[in-house]
């Protein structure tokens, strides 16, 4: 499996995106994209057709959490997206994981990689234990949700990088470990609280780190990505 470098496309319309998108044309590889609710909602899926026509990898960052029925059908309208990841909460139960495999598995046995959301890094132990009453350390609860998907059959989580050791040996090396919370080491956090740079997120494990700001709002967005590639990845180049 190659590491890579995955641009969050945090944009709210198709003409933001596709702009942004202009500055790579030059360039025969085509970045990894995440697109998340903000432009899925907005653009719906033609956009996502758009851009697997032209050539980009695509992870759908929509989050499913639902009963497994519903789950497991919108998961198949997905998988007919062709998408190459997508994920769910893994608050959703083993059930629900198992059900969204089930659904976006395709009829000639391939489907896109599936991760789950363990606890979102914006959710703090203090409010853990005492809103959503989950009585552990939030080390352990991150670990205890890996295990959960690792059991349903599903490809890794969503971490912050700094949790990709715990995950790792909750549920072995293969088990993908998808960071955000990605900074450069000369760079503001933004509102970014656990974050490393692309090079320790390497040193530490992280299979794809997920890149928004950095890149996005960068005054040169196709140098700032190679960047991260050298950084992170430098045998992909
Ligand atoms: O701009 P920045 O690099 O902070 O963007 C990180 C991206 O990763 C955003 O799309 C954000 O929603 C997403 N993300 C995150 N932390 C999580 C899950 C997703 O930052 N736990």
């Amino acid at each position: 499996m190659n590491k890579d470098v995955i641009i969050a496309c945090d944009f709210s319309s198709a003409r933001e995106t596709f702009d942004f998108l202009a500055g790579f044309e030059q360039d025969a590889r085509k970045p990894f994209l995440k697109i998340g609710m903000e432009l899925y909602y907005a653009e719906g899926p033609e956009m996502v057709r758009q851009l697997k026509r032209m050539g980009h990898r695509i992870f759908l960052d929509l989050k499913l959490h639902d009963i497994p029925n519903t789950v497991r059908r919108t998961m198949r309208v997905l998988s007919g997206l062709d998408i190459d990841m997508c994920n769910v909460h893994a608050a959703g139960t083993i059930e629900m994981m198992l059900a969204a495999l089930e659904g976006l598995t395709r009829p000639d046995g391939t489907r896109p990689l599936l991760i789950a959301v363990t606890q979102l890094t914006s959710t703090s132990e203090e409010r853990m234990q005492q809103e959503l009453l989950v009585d552990a350390s939030i080390e352990e609860a991150i670990a205890h949700y890996a295990r959960n998907a690792h059991e349903a059959g599903l490809d890794g989580v969503v971490c912050s990088p700094l949790e990709a050791q715990l995950v790792k040996a909750a549920c072995g090396p293969e088990f993908l470990a998808v960071t955000p919370g990605i900074r450069f080491a000369d760079a503001a956090a933004d509102d970014q609280v656990r974050i490393t740079t692309p090079a320790r997120a390497r040193e530490i494990g992280s299979d794809y780190i997920v890149v928004g700001r950095p890149i996005t709002a960068a005054a040169d967005s196709h140098a700032a990505w190679l960047r991260c590639l050298t950084d992170f990845c430098p045998e992909t180049l």
